[in-house]
């Protein structure tokens, strides 16, 4: 049942989903339970500046998230069919923005009803490879601090946005793209980049972090902040709140938490699945069947006319 807040618990065919504020289990706070933060620099842009970066990024940026979401892609591909549903989402004209070197949300997560997507990249070597792998894919090039389209039913992004340094001025151009009533909706179903993180925290008056708890040489999974672990996560659950917030004509009508829990056939064990991190975790015996459970970030916004 869903409350008020727009919280709680659905029945989805054969499944559950969970809708919550914060996770209830973040698997990245478990994580970092277990780890020792290290001193660090919170630099800003990359360099030489943001639209470099991106644009000449090694195609492994976007395809080292296949291994773990091929584990659980039906799973994957259940709860965006979910999101359709529940939402009520339109099921044609799509421009998807950052659709990266593998076209996954077209190609793999989008409902089959779902026609006429168009998707939009700004790294030409991305752009090759998904054409590649996707020949009847439409894809182009171009920016979400740039969209030239307008009147639009629905701008989609899946773990695109958090790319964004300046996640405000490319929600802005979101707002001015969609037709009054037409949505946003991103979908975070892998660790957030850091690029957002530091202006967010700035803006809202959280004093920079100094230490991070790193997965990977620069990679952080979360900071100490007025002296608790954040999972990066949880920061860009606010952030995109934060930015939406900012734009008038866009009401927020979700930022939240989707969890898919499922039973299936198999051997008896639980798999999670928490925005790219896999583990595989013992049941008790006595348990009756594999337990999996699927996490994304789920953000829907609306353009409405004020
Ligand atoms: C984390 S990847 C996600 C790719 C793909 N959506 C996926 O989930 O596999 C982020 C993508 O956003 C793209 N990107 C970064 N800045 C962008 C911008 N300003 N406009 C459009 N895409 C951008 C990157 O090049 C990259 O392909």
């Amino acid at each position: 049942m869903i409350n008020k807040s727009g919280t709680g618990l659905v029945a989805f065919e054969d499944a559950s989903v969970f809708i919550q504020q914060r996770a209830v289990r973040n698997w990245y706070d478990e994580l970092m339970r277990q780890m020792v933060p290290v001193s660090f620099d919170f630099v800003q842009t990359p360099a030489p500046s943001e639209a470099a970066f991106f644009r000449n990024q090694g195609i492994e940026a976007t395809t080292s998230f296949e291994r773990n979401r091929k584990r659980v892609e039906t799973s994957l591909i259940k709860l965006v069919r979910f999101v359709w549903s529940h939402y009520n989402l339109p099921r044609r004209r799509v421009v998807e923005y950052g659709s990266g070197a593998t076209g996954y949300f077209d190609a793999v997560l989008r409902p089959r009803e779902v026609q006429e997507w168009l998707q939009v990249e700004t790294n030409p070597l991305a752009i090759a490879e998904n054409r590649r792998r996707n020949p009847a894919a439409q894809v182009v090039e171009g920016t979400y601090y740039d969209i030239p389209y307008r009147d639009e039913e629905l701008i989609v992004g899946l773990s695109s946005f958090d790319t964004a340094s300046n996640l405000s001025a490319a929600i802005h151009q979101v707002a001015g793209a969609l037709r009054p009533g037409g949505y946003f909706l991103h979908v975070q179903d892998v660790r957030p980049g850091v690029h957002f993180q530091r202006e967010y925290l700035k803006k809202a008056g959280i004093p920079l972090p100094t230490k991070m708890f790193e997965a990977g040489k620069g990679n952080p999974i979360g900071y100490i902040i007025n002296g608790q672990p954040s999972s990066s996560t949880d920061i860009f659950q606010d952030a995109m709140g934060a930015a939406i917030h900012e734009h008038h004509d866009l009401e927020l009508l979700t930022n939240r938490y989707h969890t898919l829990v499922e039973f299936q056939p198999g051997d008896v064990r639980q798999e999670v699945y928490f925005l790219n991190l896999y583990l595989e975790l013992g049941l008790p015996p006595n348990a009756p069947q594999r337990l999996r459970e699927t996490t994304m970030i789920v953000t829907l916004a609306q353009k409405v006319d004020r």
